[in-house]
């Protein structure tokens, strides 16, 4: 058994923002969630430590248990308030930082590898501009003698590269033990989690420090480093993507979300945005400038450009999605074509029915949304505005610029509109000024 324990009680000022830092998101989820994912599979126990009034937190972490830090008194804080949580549990426990959602499950694997060799195994990087970060101070052993925290380092100890990234991981009866002798006698009057190397060392044990990507280990504190992160989650996800048999003709202008699922030789062009919950079958193509979020698009169906599948959008096998189109809790039957200037709200369409440019859905009547049903193989006209509730009957047309109010019967014509009347020389000639 191992245990987590995510620090997540601060507010992130550096972000300047009204949400706990680690709520904002990556790739359509909070950072918290990310790092979560990433632990599942190590850790079978996980404790979330958040701040005063972050419910909403709490709430995204569930079902993991959460503690309340109240006041900030630093990392080494607020791994010991989790101890309670823990009571009686035997085996390893990981702290790690909620602000550092891009470590993978490989990683912590090799921590926890580590650790079976050793007392305690800390996480650190050699980044390209140490900055603030932890310095890692080794002994000529190759051991880890103490976690310098920038505020407190010489200029000799912040010539060290290697930094720390605030992972560790001990034995619970350890961890807990030396958390709880910890002392906030520093330049930030903070109880330091990183002390609990130096308290290892002084009780005689064995600690190591395993190397990662800075990539991975990047902590972030501002929106800049938010980008940055957000960019390094969307390089792995379009590489998952196309690894997994979809073409991206230009990954770079593509953004996924965490759960964006495309099947082999789905084809995506360049400018699509994949918010989340986005399912799309074999041999799709999405063309350029799309935007799909919590929808499915079935087999072979061609998608865009500039098409929008809002959630429930179910575009079916082979179905058609053209040009300036918006899905939304629409499903289109197999084959079904929406080809140009459409909007399809809460609606289904039968298999291979043509819904012509300019096509209305009025589904909302300023209080309630009503449903349109589209039947199979029928032929709506351009520019027919659809009057919800109304059911247009299966091989049924209606007639180009008609407003259907009423239900339309299988194989009907329906014509709704004015009649034209033409006025003989009343053109343009006859009535200019003379
Ligand atoms: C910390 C490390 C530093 C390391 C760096 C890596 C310490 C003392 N320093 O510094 O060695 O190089 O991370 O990114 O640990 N938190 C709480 N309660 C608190 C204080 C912090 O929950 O009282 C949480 C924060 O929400 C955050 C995490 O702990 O998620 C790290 O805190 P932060 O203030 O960002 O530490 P750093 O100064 O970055
Ligand atoms: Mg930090």
């Amino acid at each position: 058994m191992r245990a987590a324990i995510i620090l997540a009680a601060g507010q992130g000022t550096r972000m300047r923002s009204a949400q706990p830092k680690v709520m904002h998101q990556l790739a359509g989820r909070p950072m918290v969630q990310h790092l979560l994912a990433a632990c599942a599979p190590v850790f079978q126990r996980i404790v979330v430590v958040v701040g005063p009034g972050m419910e909403e937190l709490a709430a995204a972490v569930v079902p993991h248990a959460t503690v309340v830090q109240q006041e900030r008194l630093g990392t080494g804080h607020a791994a010991r308030i989790a101890a309670p949580l823990l009571e009686g549990f035997v085996g390893d426990v990981a702290v790690l930082y909620g602000d550092n959602p891009l470590i993978t499950t490989a990683t912590l694997e090799r921590l926890v590898a580590a650790r079976e060799t050793t007392d305690l195994a800390l996480l650190a990087m050699r980044p390209a501009d140490p900055g603030r970060y932890g310095r890692v101070v080794q002994d000529e052993a190759g051991q880890v003698a103490r976690i310098v925290e920038h505020a407190d380092a010489t200029e000799a100890e912040r010539a060290i590269p290697l930094c720390n990234a605030g992972v560790v991981c001990a034995a619970a009866p350890n961890l807990f033990r030396w958390l709880s002798g910890l002392r906030n006698d520093n330049r930030q009057g903070e109880y330091y989690l990183t002390d609990v190397v130096a308290a290892a060392r002084a009780e005689g044990l064995r600690t190591t420090a395993v190397e990662a990507p800075e990539a991975e280990l990047r902590g972030i504190n501002t929106r800049v480093e938010l980008a940055a992160a957000e960019a390094e989650t969307q390089s792995r996800l379009r590489e998952a993507a196309m690894l997994g048999g979809a073409t991206l003709t230009d990954p770079g202008s593509v953004t996924l979300a965490w759960d964006t699922r495309l099947a082999p030789d789905v084809v995506v062009e360049p400018h699509v945005v994949f918010a989340p919950g986005v399912t799309v079958e074999e041999g799709v193509r999405i063309r350029a400038f799309s935007h799909l979020e919590g929808c499915v698009v079935r087999a072979n169906a061609i998608v865009g450009p500039y098409a929008r599948l809002r959630p429930g959008a179910d575009v079916g096998q082979g179905a058609h999605v053209g040009n300036f189109v918006e899905l939304k809790a629409a499903t289109l039957g197999a084959g079904a074509k929406a080809n140009h200037l459409t909007y399809l709200g809460d609606v289904s369409v039968g298999a291979g029915a043509n819904i012509g440019a300019g096509t209305i859905t009025c589904n909302y009547d300023g209080v309630n949304k009503h449903r349109t049903e589209i039947g199979e193989g029928a032929f709506i006209g351009s520019d027919t505005a659809l009057v919800a509730p109304v059911r247009v009957g299966a091989r049924a047309i209606t007639a180009a610029g008609s407003v259907i109010t009423e239900d339309v019967p299988d194989d009907a014509l329906a014509i709704a509109r004015g009649r034209q009347a033409n006025k003989p020389g009343r053109g343009v000639k006859p009535r200019r000024k003379s």
